[in-house]
């Protein structure tokens, strides 16, 4: 986003370059059918897409969908909680955007359209997004930008990432600030019990609550409406790391209602990587304090869109964030959330059955969402994950005979040493069957 000739920095000053057809029709507010006209491979790939809507075979539509990624036959990832695997149309469209800039027209992301297809996905104020490069960066922008002074209180979680707790570490450390990390109860609890945690925790010095909407480590969903509300009657900033939940699961933003909710739209709406985004109350569009300050950095009437003006940044992947946005509304966000529940059912089931398995993930789907996490007896996580990383498929299973190339994720941290595994609408039931299956055989190897 350069400031070319001073002339400001919104979109408008884009209309004054001579655009060939096909950069407003890639950006048309038609969607990828502006797309389509102009000949464009990202709106070709989606419309392709649209065909399987509806379709009555199921299995067979997952196959179609599982074509427009590229991920190889022999790979089974399932590791989208880390970073999601990009179909072929947010690829195209990051590459055609990449191009248009390569061939010397200006970058042309429309910010409004960004904001509302986002907004209509979370039910969330269009006017309240900022598009860090990810959930790292956006709790930075927050706990950067509070008034926070000495002996103030942030209390978080001992589930936290480091995407979402490190910022507050720094900012205690800078300015004396307390940050207490509740243990949550070892095994899921009743979300009315870990809101009550909550709410018995909050003092007066309690400034902040940052809590994950989905943790990390296991999948839980938190009672984030609960704490939000409970920190609204009490004048506490409410922060959620939503790192996991859009793309993954539905959700009312609008009902949650914190203060401010960041999320990596690159893990499970399958944008390219270095893609987030913040969304911000509106009594903050005006309060919070920029960490980067550049031209309308304290131009009030900008709202939230101040803090977007991050000097020059690689706005092809939010043209790929906008695909992925059109790609999320085609496969339909009901139908992928139904995909990954089935999926997250498969593997729970499948991993239940083996005796030295524990399941660390709530079983129940209203609790838990995506991400299944377990500890096996006697075997070290980071050891099985590294030989799945390349073995030979068993005998019987749908891939025997071939090399497989597993991706899995151990969640070593607050050395918890589980392994994660977690599925998206590219894997199929006889990949998570094949993976249960090496597992239940790993299990049994000393
Ligand atoms: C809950 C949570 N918060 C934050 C992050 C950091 O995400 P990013 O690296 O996209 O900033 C992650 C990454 O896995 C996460 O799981």
């Amino acid at each position: 986003m350069d400031d070319e000739g001073g002339k400001g920095w919104s979109d408008s000053h884009r209309a004054a370059w001579r655009m060939p057809a096909y950069i407003p029709a890639m950006i048309s507010r038609r969607g990828f059918v502006g797309g389509l006209a102009a000949g464009l491979a990202w709106a070709r790939d989606l419309a392709a897409l649209e065909r399987t809507r509806g379709m009555a075979d199921s299995q067979e539509r997952w196959r179609i969908v599982r074509s427009e990624f590229l991920i190889p036959g022999d790979r089974i990832y399932l590791n989208v909680g880390t970073l999601g695997a990009q179909p072929r149309a947010i690829v195209d469209a990051v590459v055609e955007h990449t191009r248009r800039v390569a061939e010397s027209y200006p970058p042309a992301v429309p910010w409004d359209e960004l904001k509302q297809r986002l907004g209509a996905l979370l039910h969330a104020d269009a006017a309240g997004f900022v598009f860090p490069r990810n959930t790292t960066e956006g709790m930075n922008f927050v706990a950067n930008g509070l008034e926070l002074e000495a002996g103030d209180e942030i209390l978080t979680t001992d589930h936290e990432h480091i995407g979402g707790l490190c910022c507050w570490q720094l900012a205690a450390r800078r300015r004396q600030l307390v940050l207490r990390q509740l243990a949550l109860p070892p095994s899921p609890a009743e979300p009315e019990a870990v809101a009550d945690l909550f709410r018995r925790a909050v003092g007066t010095r309690t400034r902040v609550v940052s809590i994950s909407h989905v943790n990390f480590t296991n999948g839980l969903i938190m009672p984030v409406r609960e704490i939000a509300s409970m920190c609204r009657q009490r004048g506490i900033v409410c922060v959620i790391d939503g790192a996991h939940p859009p793309g993954m699961m539905r959700f009312d933003l609008s009902a949650i209602a914190p203060d401010f909710y960041a999320s990596s739209p690159h893990k499970w709406l399958l944008a390219p990587q270095g893609t987030g985004f913040l969304w911000m109350a509106e009594e903050w569009r005006t309060k919070l304090w920029p960490t980067i300050a550049s031209g309308g950095w304290d131009d009030l009437s900008l709202g939230a869109h101040r803090f977007n003006h991050l000097g020059t940044i690689d706005e092809s992947r939010l043209a790929g964030l906008l695909a992925a946005l059109q790609f999320h509304e085609t496969v339909g966000a009901d139908a992928i959330e139904a995909r990954i529940r089935e999926l997250r059912r498969r593997i729970l089931d499948g991993l239940t059955a083996i005796p030295s398995v524990h399941i660390m993930s709530p079983q129940d789907d209203s609790q838990g969402a995506g991400m299944v996490a377990f500890r096996m007896d006697s075997r070290d996580a980071l050891e099985v994950q590294e030989r799945l990383s390349q073995i030979q498929a068993p005998d019987g299973s749908a891939f025997a005979g071939r090399q497989l190339y597993i991706r899995t994720r151990v969640v070593s941290e607050y050395d918890l040493g589980w392994m994660r595994l977690s599925p998206h609408i590219y894997n199929s039931e006889e990949e998570i069957d094949t993976v249960v299956s090496i597992l239940a055989d790993e299990t049994r190897r000393r």
